[in-house]
């Protein structure tokens, strides 16, 4: 498999700067006046961000240069239960994920970088800024993420750094315009400005190699559930979904479906094993997203799956947005009866209705993805949520002798 972002790694450690530079070579300086360069690099190579909404990195960028005294922020967060990538990046190859805040910084002609990471990676992080602090380079911050899923949402990370409550706000404006202490802040997620650091050295073509026209690259995704190994996997965009569970040891069962792109991403049927791409996995619903596969085996229940995900994910909003609140607290409330089997025909009725509704609505888009998901799963487990609703178990809980009993497990965990 090709690494290009975890080339430089060491077994069991940190990247230190003179070995990262060994093995990428100098980082080139840019400048303000190589803003529009910049951008049209990036534009060639077709970056996305690696966040989850996959927008254009170069639009952006596009977006925050030229402004008056910008910042720059990493996005570590990293609130996804079943994502390790940016810890991966951040705890092992720091000085890669500061290369590429560097660059936008001094494109952007910021001053500052913050960099947002959870206090698992803040040793390897501080050492490598200590390391870099004599080079002329712009100021680098650290600081502890918050905990929590909405706490990754841009306006929610900029709401930390400010000292506030890590809750998202009303966009537009959006932080391009008006970001960190009301300046325009230019917010990008770990992995992609990794992938910048690598683009600025070896240019569009070199990065358009592998990976496909829509998404070129290489991503890190995040393998969990029914796998042998859960970790994170470095590969091409566009390789076979299949490739991807070989690499994690392999399903250790039938997988019975995939969930692709995280808690706000979509389930798959287990047999139609599509590439991990946005063309292929469109029909499914789906998205490459924060590069995120979570297998569920054939053993597993997934409406008890479902119940746990969509309990969780409602524990996580941030409490301002009635129909985020009160909308998902309900659905939840549903699936945990269904599979509880305490639930009814009408619970399923209710299910459909109130995912329907909470759709669109809220001021972030956590209702809004945390119901794609579950309205994936009801579509592609109908006739499990069916049985749940007139007998109270499935297929999947008769055959591990399983009762259909309580769907409260560990907080944000995936039945393997
Ligand atoms: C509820 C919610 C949670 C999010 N969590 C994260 C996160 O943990 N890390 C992240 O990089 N982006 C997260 N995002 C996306 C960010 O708002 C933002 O789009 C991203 O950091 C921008 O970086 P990118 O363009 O490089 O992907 C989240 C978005 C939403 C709506
Ligand atoms: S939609 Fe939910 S998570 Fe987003 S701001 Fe409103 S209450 Fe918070």
């Amino acid at each position: 498999m090709t690494t290009r972002l975890l080339s430089a790694a060491v077994p069991h450690g940190t990247t230190d700067l003179a070995h990262h530079r060994a093995v990428h070579g100098a980082l080139p300086v840019l400048g303000r006046g190589d803003a529009d360069a910049l951008v049209d690099v990036l534009t060639a190579a077709g970056l996305r961000g690696r966040g989850g909404a996959g927008f254009p990195a170069a639009r952006k960028l596009a977006a925050v240069a030229g402004s008056r005294r910008p910042f720059v922020v990493v996005n570590g967060t990293e609130g996804e239960p079943a994502s390790s990538k940016d810890r991966l990046l951040l705890g092992r190859q720091p000085h890669l994920v500061l290369d590429g805040a560097v660059t936008a910084a001094r494109v952007v002609g910021a001053g500052e970088v913050v960099v947002v990471a959870p206090a698992a990676t803040h040793d390897a992080v501080a050492r490598a800024i200590d390391d870099r602090a004599a080079r002329d380079e712009p100021a680098i911050r650290l600081v502890a993420a918050a905990e929590g899923y909405v706490a990754g949402e841009e306006t929610a990370v900029l709401a930390h750094v400010e000292g506030r409550p890590p809750v998202p706000r009303l966009a537009p404006p959006r932080p391009a315009e008006r970001g960190l202490d009301g300046r325009p802040t230019l917010v990008q997620n770990v992995e992609t400005l990794a992938h910048l650091a690598l683009i600025v050295r070896h240019g569009a073509d070199w990065f358009r190699a592998v990976g496909t026209p829509e998404r070129p690259g290489t991503t890190l995704v995040s393998v969990s559930g029914a796998v042998a190994r859960r970790g994170v996997h470095e590969v091409p965009v566009g390789v076979p979904v299949d490739d991807v569970l070989r690499l994690a040891g392999g399903p250790g069962e039938p997988v019975r479906a995939l969930l692709v792109g995280g808690y706000f991403g979509a389930w798959i049927d287990g047999a139609a094993r599509p590439a991990l791409t946005d063309r292929d996995l469109r029909p499914h619903g789906a998205s490459v997203g924060a590069g995120v596969v979570i297998a569920l085996g054939a053993s597993a229940c997934p409406v008890r799956t479902v119940a746990r995900l969509a309990s969780w994910m409602s524990g996580q909003s941030a409490g301002q947005c009635g129909s985020c609140v009160n909308g998902l607290a309900a659905i939840a409330g549903v699936l945990v009866r269904l599979a509880d089997g305490d639930g009814t025909p009408d619970d399923l009725r209710l299910l459909h209705r109130w995912t329907a509704m909470v759709d669109g609505r809220g001021a972030c888009a956590h209702p809004t993805g945390t119901v794609r998901m579950i309205a994936s799963a009801a579509r592609l487990f109908a006739v499990d949520l069916e049985d749940h609703a007139h007998h109270g178990r499935c297929a999947a809980c008769a055959g591990t002798g399983r009762a259909a009993a309580t769907a409260h497990g560990r907080a944000g965990a995936v039945a393997a």
